[in-house]
């Protein structure tokens, strides 16, 4: 995978609250790796998605501003990563119209997203039910490689694909079909209470929140209740579980010796997770805190992306238009 050429790579994260560890790992990080091997990468923020969500303006512009300070917090860099807002980019939405003339009812139908709320029988919106068409023209329009997505997101991707199959098909070679990615090893990030971590669940350890809401969510990581002095089972403990992810091999079977001895406590454990994540965070915390009081440097990064993501955005819009008799 190293010694592969550059590739180029679409993500997006929709601006939804708190960033958490699962975001982290399962995402952010996944970035800043492909960006340093020197991939070209596509990096927005799915403000349009959210609107499925979020019904409070200044959530979603505060959310918005938030999650690109915590792309520059961890590294993601305007000289080599084109980072922008969706809603900057209106030919996105010609896109999915042209896209969704090719989408079919009963796909969207069975699409998770939608399925699930249906199912809990919350009322769905249109927006929701398009919600993987607008997805696909987010993927297509740049013409992209790869996407890099949690497992959750998987369904969705093949949705882009088999659109820019059908218009291929109808209109000839016009849109790249890009490949899937999902990080098998760090798939899911395990939550304070075992489950996936996610915020639908309050089950988080958050990025970006005050140290004293840190210490208090890893404390409140669900342990097996044991008697004193007897050994802990690393095996199944989701305090050692969150460990692994920020310690070298020796660091993890240090861990894994005292849990087996019996000479550490949940609590101690969770107090040396809590240095681990400090150790590793706390720059871009600092970071992070720091662009929130400086937007305009958020914004000056948002702009260089509107620009580059829309030049490439426009010329596929171009030969779509062409393609489908629009121009
Ligand atoms: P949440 O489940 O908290 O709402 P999102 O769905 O907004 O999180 O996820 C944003 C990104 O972070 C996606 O790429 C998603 O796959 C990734 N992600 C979220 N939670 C986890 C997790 N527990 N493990 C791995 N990746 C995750
Ligand atoms: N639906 C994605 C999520 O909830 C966000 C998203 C929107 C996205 N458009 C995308 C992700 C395009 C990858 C590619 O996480």
């Amino acid at each position: 995978m190293e010694s592969q050429k550059p590739e180029r790579i679409l993500s997006g994260i929709q601006p939804s609250g708190d960033l958490h560890l699962g975001n982290y790992f399962g995402a952010i990080e996944q970035f800043t790796r492909r960006q340093d091997r020197g991939d070209e990468l596509f990096i927005f923020v799915a403000d349009w998605h959210s609107l499925t969500t979020i019904k409070k303006a200044d959530d979603l512009r505060k959310n918005v501003l938030q999650i690109v300070a915590a792309y520059m917090a961890f590294g993601l860099d305007a000289d080599k990563t084109t980072l922008y807002k969706q809603s900057d980019i209106p030919e996105i939405q010609e896109i999915t119209w042209i896209l969704s003339c090719q989408a079919n009812m009963s796909r969207l139908q069975n699409a998770h997203s939608y399925k699930d709320k249906v199912a809990k029988g919350i009322g769905a919106s249109v927006g929701l039910f398009t919600y993987p068409v607008l997805m696909a023209a987010d993927i297509l329009c740049v013409q992209s490689d790869v996407v890099p997505v949690g497992k959750d997101q998987k369904q969705h991707v093949e949705i882009s694909r088999e659109l820019a199959e059908k218009f291929n098909k109808a209109y000839g070679k016009t849109l790249k079909v890009p490949k899937v990615e999902t990080p098998e090893e760090i798939a899911v990030i395990p939550g304070t209470d075992g489950q996936k971590m996610s915020k639908s669940y309050g089950n988080t350890i958050d990025l970006f929140v005050t140290d004293k809401k840190l210490k208090k969510q890893v404390n409140s990581i669900v342990t097996k209740p044991i008697d004193q002095g007897q050994p802990l089972g690393w095996e199944t403990c989701n305090v050692f579980k969150l460990y692994k992810l920020f310690s070298s091999a020796s660091e993890v079977e240090e861990l894994k010796k005292k849990y087996e001895e019996g000479s550490i406590g949940y609590g101690h454990a969770k107090a040396e997770l809590l240095e681990k994540i400090h150790e590793k965070f706390d720059p871009a915390r600092k970071e992070f805190a720091r662009l929130l009081e400086n937007k305009d440097e958020i914004e000056k990064v948002l702009t260089i992306g509107k620009e580059r993501a829309g030049e490439v955005v426009r010329k596929t819009l171009a030969t779509m238009r062409e393609k489908v008799g629009l121009a």
